[in-house]
């Protein structure tokens, strides 16, 4: 008999209703594929949410992780701290191109990496107001969810958030907001709302994620950039999602040219250990004083052991071209199933690089949402052994994110799976019609 329905009661029984998601109960999994507590295999579109970039296990990373293991698996790097955290800072600093010289901190999710980004620009500028955008998302802390665009299900019944956040549109092709249009809003705001004299940072990231994998123009983000240096507003770029290789770049920002004054970096960085980091301009990152920043787990040495041999793999095993490579192989599979007759729910197929999403819609002219039709096609993906995740500001994008190590046998097999569970679901779509 399946474990999984005592799992699923288990769950419910004891576990906070608050942590939402689906009830696949992982037993073990390897690179792109994962097997149930029933032994049931799954490919994996989801990468623990764009963190197993380097898919599971990478036998690289778990082999780093085990020999730091072997020495220490924590000191606090306040107390007695580490070369290997100091190697993977100087790394970093090598890898972001701010203009500047760098330095980096690091710490353990990405919203503390958003939240530290915010408390270097204010102590930087000595000042207080945040602008963010619609759509966006940056985490769960009072400040992450003060900073998303998005009240439902992320700020719903718990505020109040700290104050002088303002959000300003997010360019939206398909629905209509132009460049143009969102930095008229973004400029509203300014004359409106808050004297840019008052206003510490700028937070953005260059391919919503949580908001639908919505792609920031280059102009727009060279305006943002143009707008931050005219005010002295810090532009942060949050990569915690986008970054780390997915686009076939190791920062989205760079597809634009645009440089950041800082980056909040997660997820991707480190194989699924938890890590995150801010690499910056030094003299942004050195502004607040010796204790200011940092944590008891922050730059934990297991997680900055698989972060070094993470960056190693990227490199080695030419990971940025890979997911590119990717990207190309799902948007040409997504365009040819979009253009079929019959498939004109598939309203939008948009990303970069190996981050990509189809948006699902009731029509294309009025470009209704079908989120009915989403959560179907991501149940019947399950049934059929392939985990996708939904995502969108109206729960109707459904989004890839296969690890960059994925091959391409797998690939292709995920991708049938996908096909099919779309031509499962689409008839109720019809049928609503
Ligand atoms: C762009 C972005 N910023 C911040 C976060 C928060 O990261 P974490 O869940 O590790 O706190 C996320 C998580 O999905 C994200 O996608």
């Amino acid at each position: 008999m399946s474990e999984i329905p005592g799992l699923a009661h288990r769950r419910a029984a004891a576990v906070a209703q608050g942590v939402g998601g689906k009830n696949i109960f992982a037993a073990r999994a390897e690179n792109a594929e994962l097997w149930d507590v029933d032994g049931r295999r799954y490919i994996d579109f989801a990468a623990g949410i764009a963190v197993n970039n380097t898919g599971h296990r990478h036998p690289k990373v778990m082999a780093a992780v085990m020999a730091q293991a072997e020495a220490f698996t924590h000191t606090c790097f306040h107390v007695a701290p580490y070369e290997s955290y100091v190697r993977l800072c100087e790394r970093l600093n090598g890898l972001v191109d701010t203009g500047e010289e760098n330095r980096a901190l690091c710490l353990t999710t990405g919203v503390e990496a958003v939240e530290n980004a915010v408390k270097i620009a204010r102590a930087a500028t000595g000042r207080s107001a945040v602008i963010a955008f619609t759509g966006a998302f940056h985490g769960r802390t009072m400040m992450g969810m003060a900073l998303t665009g998005k009240v439902k299900p992320y700020k719903a019944g718990f505020g109040p958030f700290p104050s002088e956040i303002y959000h300003a549109p997010f360019p939206n092709e398909l629905l209509g907001v132009t460049v143009e249009d969102a930095l008229r809003g973004l400029d509203e705001i300014l004359t409106s709302d808050v004297d840019p004299q008052r206003v510490a940072a700028l937070i953005v990231e260059p391919v919503q994620g949580e908001g639908g994998f919505n792609v920031a123009p280059p102009e727009f983000l060279k305006a943002l950039r143009a707008l931050c240096d005219r005010h002295g507003i810090v532009m942060i770029a949050d990569e915690v999602q986008a970054g780390m290789g997915r686009t076939g770049k190791m920062l989205a920002i760079e597809h634009s040219g645009v440089k950041p004054d800082l980056v909040a970096l997660a997820k991707g960085i480190a194989g699924g250990f938890p890590l995150s980091a801010v690499v910056g301009k030094a003299r942004i990152v050195n502004a607040p004083h010796p204790g200011g920043l940092g944590g008891t787990y922050g730059g934990n040495p297991l997680a900055v052991a698989a972060a070094n041999a993470v960056l190693d793999v990227i490199e080695e095993e030419g990971l940025l071209a890979r997911a590119t490579a990717i990207g190309e192989t799902i948007t040409a599979r997504l365009t040819a199933l979009a253009a079929r007759s019959g498939h004109e729910a598939i309203g939008d197929v948009r990303g970069l690089g190996a981050m990509v999403a189809y948006e699902l819609v009731t029509d294309r002219s009025t470009k209704a949402a079908a989120p009915e039709l989403t959560g179907r096609i991501v149940e019947e993906a399950e049934a059929r052994g392939l985990i996708l995740l939904s995502c969108g500001t109206r729960a109707n994008v459904v989004r890839l994110l296969p690890p960059l190590t994925i091959p391409d046998a797998v690939l292709a097999e995920g991708l049938d799976l996908m096909e099919a569970a779309i031509e499962a679901a689409l008839p109720l779509q019809r049928d609503a019609a």
